[in-house]
């Protein structure tokens, strides 16, 4: 499974960049409403620390207009993906722009029925939310191992995008369900790393190593 970071702020994604597991980034309106910078001046940044695919989200409503966004946003950078929401006119919008080339990463999806759109429609990525989904009381994962079953039963090229993970055990369990990338906000990339155990070790070894010169 490809991880991608679920944030607008470069700082972080230097800092997952440099571990060298960070295959791509995705933002959306509301993270970059935090940076208080260009949207396409950002992404542009991002593109010179991450070398994969980097979402940016339209927010246009229309099929015209979403097209006409979308070719925009593409055009910032061979890396870009554009995100369009699932609706009727994100769809129409979607088969469009992917018959041009443009790669699509189909975003607010909280059903299969939804994914197999989007897929229809031509999308490269397709982005099931899970928290927000387990927010509003449902099984979040339960849907993303329905669209990687139904992909996988017909052989469907589009890729599953796990988003809105809020925790550690969310990346475990997307891996699990087979989802191809999860996207992690800073917080739960940096505190995979983390365990108690691996502390408690490290600390003991040095205290052991005292015990004999080093090469
Ligand atoms: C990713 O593409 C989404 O923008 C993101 O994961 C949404 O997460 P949230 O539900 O925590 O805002």
């Amino acid at each position: 499974m490809r991880i991608f970071m679920d944030t607008a702020n470069v700082d972080e994604i230097r800092r997952g960049a440099a571990m060298g597991v960070v295959d791509g980034v995705t933002t959306n309106p509301s993270l970059l409403a935090k940076e208080g910078v260009e949207y396409r001046d950002r992404v542009l940044e991002i593109a010179e620390v991450v070398d994969g695919p980097i979402s940016a989200e339209c927010i246009s409503e229309t099929a015209d207009e979403i097209v006409e966004e979308a070719r925009r946003i593409a055009a910032w950078h061979d890396q870009v993906v554009v995100k369009i929401p699932l609706t009727e006119e994100g769809l129409a919008a979607i088969s469009r722009v992917s018959a041009e080339g443009i790669e699509v990463n189909t975003t607010l999806i909280f059903s299969a029925n939804q994914a197999l759109l989007a897929a229809r429609a031509g999308a490269t990525f397709v982005s099931p939310f899970v928290g927000r989904l387990n927010d509003a009381g449902h099984d979040g994962m339960e849907v993303v191992r329905e669209i990687v079953q139904i992909f996988e039963l017909f052989d469907i090229e589009t890729e599953v995008l796990a988003a809105s993970l809020r925790g550690q055990r969310d990346v475990t369990e997307a891996a699990l369900a087979g989802s191809h990338v999860a996207t992690l906000p800073p917080a739960v990339l940096f505190g995979m790393i983390k365990h108690p155990l691996t502390d408690q070790g490290i600390e003991r070894f040095l205290a052991d190593a005292k015990s004999y010169k080093p090469v």
